[in-house]
């Protein structure tokens, strides 16, 4: 509590007098030759679990590269600070931004300035919670056409047909196309591409990348005109990486030429149609035009299709899986959660969505427990002044949604799955900022809404029809996402026989 104190002391102070970086406090660990680095490569979770101990609200991190200062925030009030009050002085990771090049390029997650507010304001209006209402139709068309293919006794990885579901509902909704035929194999090239950008971030060649890229980008303002145009290639070239080594680069060239033939097909097919009739994103993307009356290149537009393509589906299928995982541990909530999915029926809508309160409570509770994107980095523009310290240019501020969900002041015995801490009274109790899964400020996640709607759907459906058993302990696995190690083995029961007989654990649980 001392250190907060001090930080709410300092923040008072803060316009006074801005205390050095160096002053600030180290964060837990960071011993050896790699520091930080060696235990966010080797025990990610193990440095977040010590973050979320620390009393300190913001430390920095050592890694040990010429002119890279790095730091962590660890308390809701100075991430209110850095990603509302002062988004606009902070840019998407580079680090981020390198790693996850090969996939998403300079699509809306990873893009910055003019290009990010420009397609934010063009895509924004299709997420809006008003325009989600119709794709709940969508939603649970495809959710029940991923359970028709469950034999009605069956043992699986739950995670892969979540997956199978999410994608098809964002491949519907926001291109106006089926995937169906190829979930899997789409599915493999997503998770070998998202598997690399996990392994590379921090790595050295990725700091010598990013490192380079700075460099060159300083020279530019003072190079000769005759050699602008050069360095400016250079530097664009840095965005990703130069080569593809050894195995696992010619893993990721294969997986980025699948997915690439992929969304090409699908602009192809669109371009050949004409207009859709449908209105969908992939139409608006190729629609718009800038102020010269210009449209958007096909690069551009492949970049925000497998951006909104992968963050649209990847991280609610990884939410519903650990849902289920909890839900089946907790035999109350998983009977709450049944007697809304049979109050809605196998083919809930868009209305119904007020009567699954316990199965959104319960998905937010999976999380806050299991954050699919448990970590993002900003970095600051020029100096900026965060909790009263001075961060020099270009420091990478890391936020961990899951160490902020674990946050002992914050969240009581915060290992336990309660999905009540998402009553209405309880949430009025907490700081606004202590529950990150979807970011906040200005690149808060477009598609949270989008999201809500489509795993309380899903899962109505799912127990509707189906009894879920868990088959043994899993864990999370961090890499660019954080999913279950072991991808929830569960086995399913078509549930006809079931409904006429009451559960043996069925106790009254709080809707
Ligand atoms: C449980 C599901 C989801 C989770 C946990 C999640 C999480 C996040 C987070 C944490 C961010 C912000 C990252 C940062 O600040 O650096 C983000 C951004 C984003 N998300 Fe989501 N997301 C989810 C679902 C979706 C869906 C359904 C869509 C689209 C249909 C989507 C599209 C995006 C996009 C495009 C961005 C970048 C926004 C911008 O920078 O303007 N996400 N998401």
């Amino acid at each position: 509590m001392r250190a907060i104190a001090r930080f709410l002391d300092r923040g008072a102070a803060a316009s006074l007098e801005h205390v050095k970086f160096d002053d600030m406090p180290m964060a837990p660990g960071g011993h050896g030759f790699m520091g930080h680095n060696g235990e966010f490569r080797h025990n990610r979770l193990g440095l977040l679990a010590q973050l979320a101990r620390s009393p300190e609200p913001i430390m920095r991190l050592k890694i040990p590269a010429p002119g890279v200062t790095a730091a962590v925030v660890n308390e809701p009030e100075l991430v209110h600070e850095m990603l509302v009050d002062q988004g606009r002085s902070f840019d998407k990771s580079d680090m981020l931004r390198f790693a996850l090049f090969p996939l998403a390029g300079e699509g809306l997650f990873t893009s910055n300035g003019a290009l990010w507010a420009s397609q934010r304001k063009l895509m924004a209006p299709l997420f809006h919670p008003k325009a989600l209402e119709r794709y709940a139709g969508d939603m649970v068309g495809c959710a029940s056409r991923t359970l028709d293919a469950w034999k009605p006794d069956e043992t699986f990885e739950l995670l892969r047909e979540t997956t199978r579901l999410t994608m098809s509902v964002a491949g519907k909704t926001l291109f106006d196309a089926d995937t169906f035929g190829e979930a899997d194999e789409i599915g493999r090239a997503l998770t070998t591409a998202l598997e690399w950008t996990g392994w590379m971030m921090g790595r050295p060649w990725a700091i010598v990348h990013v490192l380079a890229r700075r460099r060159l980008e300083a020279l530019l303002p003072k190079a000769p005109p005759a050699a602008a145009p050069a360095i400016e290639a250079a530097a664009s070239r840095l965005r990703g990486p130069v080569a593809l080594f050894g195995p696992r680069g010619r893993e990721l060239r294969a997986a980025i030429r699948r997915l690439d033939e992929h969304v090409q097909h699908m602009i192809d097919q669109r371009r050949a149609a004409g207009t859709s009739e449908t209105a969908d994103l992939l139409s608006r993307l190729l629609d718009a035009r800038d102020e010269s009356g210009g449209a958007m290149s096909d690069r551009q537009v492949r970049d925000e299709v497998l951006t909104l393509f992968v963050a649209g589906h990847e991280t609610t299928a990884t939410g519903l899986a650990w849902t289920m995982y909890y839900a089946c541990r907790h035999p109350e909530v998983y009977a709450a959660m049944e007697r809304e999915a049979d109050d809605v029926g196998p083919s809930p809508t868009a209305a119904d969505l007020p009567k699954l309160g316990v199965c959104l409570r319960a998905f937010r509770e999976a999380l806050r427990l299991q954050p699919p994107v448990y970590m993002f980095g900003r970095d600051s523009r020029g100096h900026v002044s965060l909790g009263g310290y001075d961060l020099p240019p270009r420091t990478n501020v890391l936020t961990s949604p899951w160490a902020l969900h674990r946050l002992e002041r914050v969240w009581p015995d915060p290992e336990r799955f309660d999905p009540d801490r998402f009553l209405p009274e309880n949430e009025a109790k907490r700081h606004r900022y202590a529950y990150l899964p979807f970011g906040a400020g200005p690149r808060v996640c477009i598609g949270n809404h989008f999201a809500y709607m489509e795993a309380a759907l899903a899962l109505a459906v799912m127990m509707s029809r189906f009894r879920f058993e868990s088959l043994g302990e899993d864990e999370p696995l961090p890499s660019a996402t954080l999913r279950p190690k072991r991808g929830v083995r569960v086995r399913v029961t078509a549930r006809a026989a079931h409904k006429t007989k009451p559960r043996a654990h069925d106790v009254s649980a709080r809707p």
